[in-house]
């Protein structure tokens, strides 16, 4: 393992949600097993880290985002000696291990919330969650205006645990089974904080924070005004009452003391959907969150005008306070960016996903590569690496996001971009276990994309981010090098990048479904590109750089 504890400012982080990654029992649900066998493929494809979406105990009424009990894996995932050894042999491989840890609810069969049931109104037991009496003379409506952003209302009757109603309501701002906990009460934060080191004693590098932009709500708990912004599935409302309150930041104050009990110092990444760059980077003040996701650049699209400003804002506001951004794509949240940046797709489409996918993967194909060359650090989520499409085809009977059943089968997307991973062979569940069953179904054309079916093969996505990631770590412009755009036409997004040797990298993206022509004096030698169509040609003697449709690639001079 290096040493450096800087390792997460330009780190390349690899998301794994553990029930989609490799089965190692033939049970359908990918497992810790599972993970450790596939280390030598991560470690090969040039990844620095990885994240580990929760495989803690769990009913799974919402991915494991349902946390039952925070210090246990969960039994159809493994041990916890499991668990000990794939922290190992990560670090044997110098790869580092986040973990994601889910503070604003907990599942409703964690003892906490067990024991609510047990308990009478006033008790300890009650004051860690935010349950109120109702409103109405019976108590039959909800304390408070405010929806779940799974759809319907974000409380639900508290009953005793007979059964029988209560005059109390308590709050979840996801599903029903996951009942957000009282941030002011002490016991919960020392809870979290005693949480924390338990992973860290256990070699965790850090963590990656669920909804770090929620957990302390505006006191009083004032009705929301919806007028402002409908519920999105993650809720980025502006000025919502339950989101990125000025209090939460407190709770990181505490946190990131704790991080830096050790050596090295642990790190943190929040899961923090906020309205704009600015307020996402008062979350990276020096005694807070190391980096955050940086989902205002997810949302920018295939849109150059909307990257350049996400890439401006976001780099201007986290210079103020010497934090390094971070910049990602895709996660098992949203619709996979092949199908997500595809002409055709538009939100309303979620659910059918009927578009240009040969297009939809050449234009992830070139963001990747792009956004890879920005300062700081990038998130990948398993299988982009291979190219796969949002399967959106999935029946209604396999689905399992929470979303999806609260609207009546109107939302809920997000199974699309979680089916197991086709690791080889040409019938499924290619390779994901030795037998056929995955809890999700894989679509038949999948042998086609399995890592075995990319590996070698020239051209393959699998074998870009290869490249591109092995690259990216040999190129000392890409590390530290601050950016300078250089001028550009309509629709191409094009800046060079400095390292303190004086050796410079120039990244492009042309967004245009049209051959450009670029100077070729920002450079002679093509490191690497999205696709085959890049050329320095001469034409009525002058020297250009031909760029093709939709592609980026990496310049440098060769002198
Ligand atoms: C964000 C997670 O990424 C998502 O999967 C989950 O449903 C919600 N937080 C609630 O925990
Ligand atoms: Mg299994």
């Amino acid at each position: 393992m290096d040493t450096n504890a800087n390792w997460w400012r330009d780190a390349v982080i690899y998301q794994v949600y553990p029930r989609s990654f490799a089965d190692s029992d033939g049970d359908g649900m990918g497992d810790v097993r599972g993970m450790i066998s596939r280390l030598d493929y991560l470690r090969e494809l040039g990844v620095d880290a990885l994240w580990i979406s929760p495989f803690y105990a769990s009913p799974l009424h919402d991915g494991g985002y349902d946390v039952a009990d925070y210090r246990s894996v969960d039994p159809r995932l493994g041990t916890l000696d499991d668990m000990t050894e794939l922290i190992d042999q990560a670090h044997a491989r110098n790869l580092r291990v986040f973990m994601d840890i889910v503070p604003n609810h907990t599942s409703s069969e964690h003892a906490w919330f067990q024991e609510v049931l047990r308990s009478d109104p006033g008790s300890a037991a009650w004051d860690r969650y935010m349950i109120r009496a109702g409103k109405g003379a019976n108590h039959e409506l909800p304390p408070n205006n405010w929806k779940s952003v799974f759809h319907g209302s974000g409380w639900s009757p508290l009953t005793d645990s007979k059964g029988n109603a209560t005059a109390f309501w308590y709050l979840h701002l996801f599903d029903s089974t996951q009942p957000d906990l009282n941030w002011e009460n002490e016991e919960v934060r020392a809870e979290f904080r005693d949480i924390l080191r338990f992973w860290f004693d256990r070699g965790v590098d850090g963590f990656r924070i669920d909804v770090a932009h929620g957990m302390a709500k505006e006191s009083g708990l004032p009705d929301y005004d919806y007028a402002d912004g409908e519920p999105e599935l993650l809720g980025d409302q502006p000025h919502a009452p339950f989101w990125d309150q000025d209090a939460v930041h407190d709770i990181y104050r505490e946190w990131r003391k704790v991080a830096d009990e050790y050596d090295p110092p642990r790190v943190f990444c929040g899961e923090t959907w906020v309205p704009n760059p600015e307020r996402l980077a008062r979350y990276q003040r020096p005694d807070e969150l190391h980096t955050s996701f940086n989902f205002d650049y997810l949302q920018a699209g295939w849109d150059a005008a909307k990257m350049r400003k996400s890439i401006d804002d976001t780099i201007a506001n986290h210079s103020k306070i010497g934090a390094p951004p971070t910049w990602v794509l895709s996660n098992h949240d949203v619709v996979r960016h092949a199908t997500r940046l595809a002409p055709g797709f538009d939100n309303d489409t979620r659910l059918t996903c009927e578009v240009d996918a040969e297009r939809g993967l050449r234009r992830a194909r070139a963001a990747t590569l792009f956004t890879l060359t920005l300062p700081g650090s990038m998130y990948i989520y398993q299988g982009e690496e291979l190219g796969l499409r949002e399967v959106s085809e999935l029946d209604a009977s396999v689905r399992q996001d929470p979303a999806w059943h609260r609207s009546g089968g109107t939302d809920g997307t997000r199974d699309g971009c979680r089916v197991p991973i086709p690791w080889s062979g040409e019938v499924a569940s290619f390779g994901f276990n030795s037998g056929s069953s995955s809890w999700l179904p894989q679509p038949a054309d999948w042998a086609e994309v399995s890592v075995a079916a990319e590996t070698g093969v020239e051209g393959s996505t699998l074998e870009l981010y290869r490249d591109a990631l092995h690259l990216r770590r040999e190129l000392a412009a890409l590390g530290k090098g601050p950016l300078e755009w250089l001028d550009h036409m309509s629709d191409v997004l094009a800046f060079r990048r400095t390292a303190p040797d004086g050796s410079s990298v120039v990244s492009i993206i042309n967004l245009n479904n049209a051959t450009v022509h670029l100077p070729a004096t920002w450079g002679n030698e093509v490191l690497i590109s999205s696709s085959d169509d890049v050329a320095l040609l001469n034409t009525g003697g002058e020297d250009v750089l031909a760029v093709g449709p939709e592609t980026a690639l990496w310049l440098r001079d060769a002198g």
